[in-house]
């Protein structure tokens, strides 16, 4: 039995339709139309009464928040921002774009986000040069508890705005019941097709603070405030109807998906925890885009590697090349040797998931990988 290493689902296209009418009633395919405003009450509902601001992707998400933080807090000429390099390239992507340069910093051993310690000292090292801080919640997993107000403590202390990139996290609740997205800071989220709430193209910024939706909302629409006279720095990253009505057909669905999605990798936790594979601190209230661990050894993981590619079964290294690696982030500083990044992306791996993967599918993925630990 082969197994693909994701499976993207969206919903069916009767599920989109009867929300897509309303547009099509409307004759009003963007900017803000009736699917577009729905799906802002919705999902501001899902999170607790957070602003929500619909964008084409989270990429462009990234940039919008870090334009609106840096814009508000009179940091946006400053050189840095300070950002995990054990990321998404988008991540560091929406940096450059921006034309910012990352100062990369070190991500703890237990739950691969963000080390404290490293952003306090890179602030304490950088801080008058450093535009802003882009935190990520690593694989869609919440922080610890205390984690990102720690983060948050550092960065009012230096004056710099912080910006969450939780792009796999749309969904995700700590170890207290909290979902992501509802607290303070500015969220991003990803809605791209291989994400659990996917929607094809499509991402969320989220926010509390009434003055900084205002930004993010003429910044997504051209730098347009008042009217169609540009007055903040603008982009186009509006979502449109089609995706919107997409992304209201995702939600109705959405607690099924995240409870197959959680059983899936409570089975792969249950089977492969004995056998020395590591699971992220926080990941049973994450939403598992992946089947993500740790193998326990760099050698143990090649030889995973080269067994799904025997047997046809999706495993791969996710991510296995911190983003300092990457040509396109020669220039960026790093701040330290970055050990832990290094170690866990040389361990890491990605086991299938899907919305719909089946008990023999996830049975017969833990066989090969426990088959190939011990020839290993
Ligand atoms: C951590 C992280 N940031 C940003 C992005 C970019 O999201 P999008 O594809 O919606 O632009 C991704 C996408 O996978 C991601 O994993």
């Amino acid at each position: 039995m082969t197994v693909p290493f994701l499976r993207p689902q969206l919903p069916p296209l009767e599920a989109v339709q009867q929300y897509y009418r309303l547009a099509e009633d409307a004759r009003f395919y963007s900017n803000g139309g009736p699917c577009e405003r729905l799906l802002r009450e919705r999902l501001s509902a899902h999170l607790d009464g957070a602003t929500c601001i619909p964008v084409n992707n989270a990429t462009s998400g990234i940039m919008v928040a870090l334009l609106g933080a840096t814009h508000r807090a009179g940091t946006r000429g400053r050189p840095l921002v300070v950002t995990p390099s054990y990321t998404f390239a988008a991540t560091a992507g929406a940096v450059e774009a921006l034309g910012h340069r990352p100062l990369f910093v070190d991500v703890d051993p237990q739950g691969w986000q963000v080390d404290p310690a490293a952003l306090e000292s890179a602030l304490a090292e950088h801080g008058g040069d450093v535009a802003a801080v882009l935190v990520t919640h690593t694989f869609g997993v919440p922080p610890a508890a205390g984690l990102q107000e720690r983060w948050a403590a550092a960065c009012a202390a230096h004056g710099v705005p912080m910006v969450v990139d939780a792009a796999a996290a749309f969904g995700a609740v700590d170890a207290a019941g909290v979902r992501t997205g509802t607290g303070s800071d500015t969220h991003v989220f990803s809605f791209h097709a291989t994400k659990p709430f996917g929607i094809g193209e499509g991402g969320l910024v989220t926010t509390r603070d009434a003055e900084l939706a205002g930004l993010f909302d003429g910044i997504r629409q051209f730098g347009f405030a008042q009217g169609r006279l540009a007055t903040l720095p603008g982009l186009n990253a509006k979502l449109d109807e089609l995706h919107a009505a997409v992304a209201l057909a995702v939600l109705d669905d959405f607690d099924r998906v995240l409870t197959a999605r959680r059983a899936t990798a409570e089975h792969y936790r249950l089977h492969l925890e004995p056998a020395g594979f590591g699971f992220q601190t926080g990941s049973a209230g994450g939403t598992w885009q992946a089947g993500y661990l740790q193998a326990p050894d760099p050698a143990a993981r090649e030889s995973l590697l080269a067994a799904g590619r025997e047997h046809g079964v999706g495993i791969t290294a996710y991510y296995e090349r911190p983003l300092h690696h990457h040509p396109a982030f020669a220039g960026a500083l790093v701040h330290g040797e970055l050990p832990v990044t290094e170690r866990l992306a040389s361990c890491a791996l990605a086991l299938p998931m899907a919305n719909d993967l089946t008990p023999a599918e996830r049975a017969r993925v833990v066989d090969v990988v426990l088959d190939a630990v011990k020839q290993s």
